[in-house]
This record gives C-alpha cells, structure tokens and sequence, in this order.
C-alpha cells in the first residue's frame, strides 16, 4: 500500500478519508476541507495521481495525505485502510464515500460485467470502506459517515437505468445505516447532486458512444447530445465540497442534502408527478420513442 504523508494540521484532531479524491468533487472536497484545517486523506487509484492531488493542494498552500485503492478491490481497500488506521493512530472520524462511476446506455445493453462493476464502485465499494472505518468510528464512541449518491438516485432515469439502480440502492442502505448507527454515535448522511460539471458526464457520453445499441440505437444520440450540453451549461462541483463539508462540520447533520436546483426540482416533480406524465416527460427528453415507427404497408399482402 502507498501512502504519502506531507503532515496534516488536522480539525480538532479529526481525519478524514474521502474516497475518489483525484478529480470533480472529490478533488473540490478534499481542498476545501484541507483549507479548513481538518486531516484530509484522499484516495487515488494509482501513486501518479495522489501525487498530483498532493501537488494541486501544495500549490495552494494546502497540505494534505493520500492513499492508494480501488474501492472495487476489497483486498486493497483493506490494505489502505489498515494504513491509514497506522496513519491517524487508531483510524478516521469520517468517511466520505464519493468515488464513483456513471453507465449510460440502455439497460439491455449493459452487459452482466459492467453492471457489475459499476455495483462493486458505487455501492459495494462504499460499504465495504464504512466497515472498515466502523471499528475505529465505534472505539472513539462516534463518527461520521456521508455518501455521495445522486439526484438519479432517486429519479429513475432512462439510458441511465443501471447507473439510476445503483444510486437508488446507496440511498436505501444510506438510510438504513443512519437507523444501525445512531446508537454508536456515527452519523451518517446521504447527499444528492444534480448535474455539476465533472469528467462524469464526459465518461456518460463516452458509454453511449462506444455501446452496441441492440435495439436501433433510439436515445442514444439524443442522450449524448443532452449530456453533453448539460455538461458545458452546468457549475463546477465546489457547491456539492461546500454541502459535503457542512454535512461533516454540524454538530447535527441532516439526513440527506440535495445539491443543485436541477435536482431539488427534478426530484419533487418526480415524486409528487403521476407514471404515466413522468414517462411522457422522460420521453421528450431522451429522446426515446414512445410508440413502435409504423410499419411500412406498401406492397404487403394480407395472408389469410
Ligand atoms: N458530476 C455530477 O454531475 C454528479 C451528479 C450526481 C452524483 N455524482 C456523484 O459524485 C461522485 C463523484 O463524481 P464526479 O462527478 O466528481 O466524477 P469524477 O470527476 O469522474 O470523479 C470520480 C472519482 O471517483 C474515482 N473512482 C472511480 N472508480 C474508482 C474506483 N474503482 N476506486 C476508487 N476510486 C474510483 C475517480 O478516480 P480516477 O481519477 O482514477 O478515475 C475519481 O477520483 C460520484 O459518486 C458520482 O456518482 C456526480
């Protein structure tokens, strides 16, 4: 396991660990909260990028550690964190669980090994990194646990139908832990971002443009050209650094933090909208036919 250690003036003596910290929000988070004095450890999946990291948060006057892991490999996650529990001496007071991948595409046309991968980062990888920061949450007598989820987590959402399930599953067990954990004194919360610009929403339409559509492509071009003027209209991610930061700074914190006026309309709307509109409305904007093309008559004959 590689571990960089450039100090750490550390919040109170709090360390953290936010995971996926080398790009988007989990770059913005870790800044923001080395900038506010707390012991950030940030993984990366390779020792180039955490040097980077260490490097962008020097060049700020910041200092900050890192951890290499894939919150997809359990062995390395374990590894890691056995590190920076020898880090911190006795483990982190919170865990940020950001790190994550999209899946755009059909649901039909994701394939059984990349939906489970997408599975292994954004949700099993999230839980695996809060059983091994509990032990030491638990000795300490309490923590904090917040875990990035998304708008779709709870807007199911076409052409990102596995992505939208992996989301909606980190918010069921989001909730169920906040339940499990309060008598230990580890709070945990749930934030939900809209649409923040981030290399996210590149690697969405890069799904969409290497996928093998099965069933005549229908969405596809619609949703790329939809991700990607999304991604050119909307902020950067330091809105969502701000809330995850105040979701570790209060001494209450809420269960859930929605980021984004996309998203504290979109879900609302979704929620209080009947079926049958919502689909007609995520028809119009996918792009998705809502009828079967009529089938050409000319020259056909009626079999009796
Ligand atoms: N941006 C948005 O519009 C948006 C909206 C809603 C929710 N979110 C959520 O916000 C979180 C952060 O996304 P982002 O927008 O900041 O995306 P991003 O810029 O692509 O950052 C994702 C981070 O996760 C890391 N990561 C990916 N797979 C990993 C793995 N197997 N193990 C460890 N780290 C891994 C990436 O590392 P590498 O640099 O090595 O790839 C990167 O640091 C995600 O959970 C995402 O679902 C984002």
């Amino acid at each position: 396991m590689a571990v960089t250690d450039t100090g750490g003036s550390g919040c109170a003596g709090r360390s953290v660990v936010v995971t996926g910290a080398t790009g988007g929000i989990g770059a913005a988070t870790v800044l923001r909260l080395a900038g506010s004095g707390w012991d950030v450890i940030g993984t990366a999946r390779s020792q180039e990028k955490a040097d980077a990291l260490v490097a962008a948060a020097a060049g700020r006057g910041l200092a900050l550690r890192t951890v290499v892991l894939d919150v997809a490999d359990a062995a390395s996650c374990r590894e890691a964190m056995a590190g920076v529990e020898e880090m911190t001496g006795g483990g982190v007071w919170a865990v940020v669980n950001n790190a994550g991948v999209p899946q755009a595409g059909a649901v039909e046309d994701v394939s059984d090994e990349q939906a489970r991968h997408l599975l292994e980062v954004n949700l099993l990888g999230a839980m695996r990194m809060c059983r091994l920061a509990l032990p030491g949450m638990r000795r300490r007598g309490g923590g904090r646990i917040v875990n990035v989820s998304s708008g779709l987590g709870r807007v199911p959402w076409p052409m990102g139908g596995w992505y939208s399930a992996s989301k909606h599953a980190l918010s069921a067990i989001t909730h169920c832990m906040r339940v499990e954990l309060a008598h230990a004194g580890v709070r945990v919360s749930l934030v939900e971002p809209g649409a923040f610009a981030t290399a996210m929403l590149d690697r969405a339409v890069a799904d969409l443009t290497s996928a093998a559509p099965s069933g005549g492509g229908a969405g596809y071009d619609h949703s790329r050209d939809l991700f990607t003027a999304v991604n050119r209209r909307v902020p950067g991610p330091e809105p969502v650094a701000r809330v995850i930061a105040t979701a570790l700074s209060v001494r209450r914190p809420r269960a859930r933090y929605t980021v984004g006026l996309d998203a504290r309309l979109l879900i609302p709307l979704h929620t209080m909208t009947p079926l049958l509109l919502s689909d007609r409305v995520k028809h119009a904007v996918t792009g998705l036919p809502r009828t079967t093309p009529a089938a050409p008559t000319a020259g056909m004959e009626v079999v009796a």
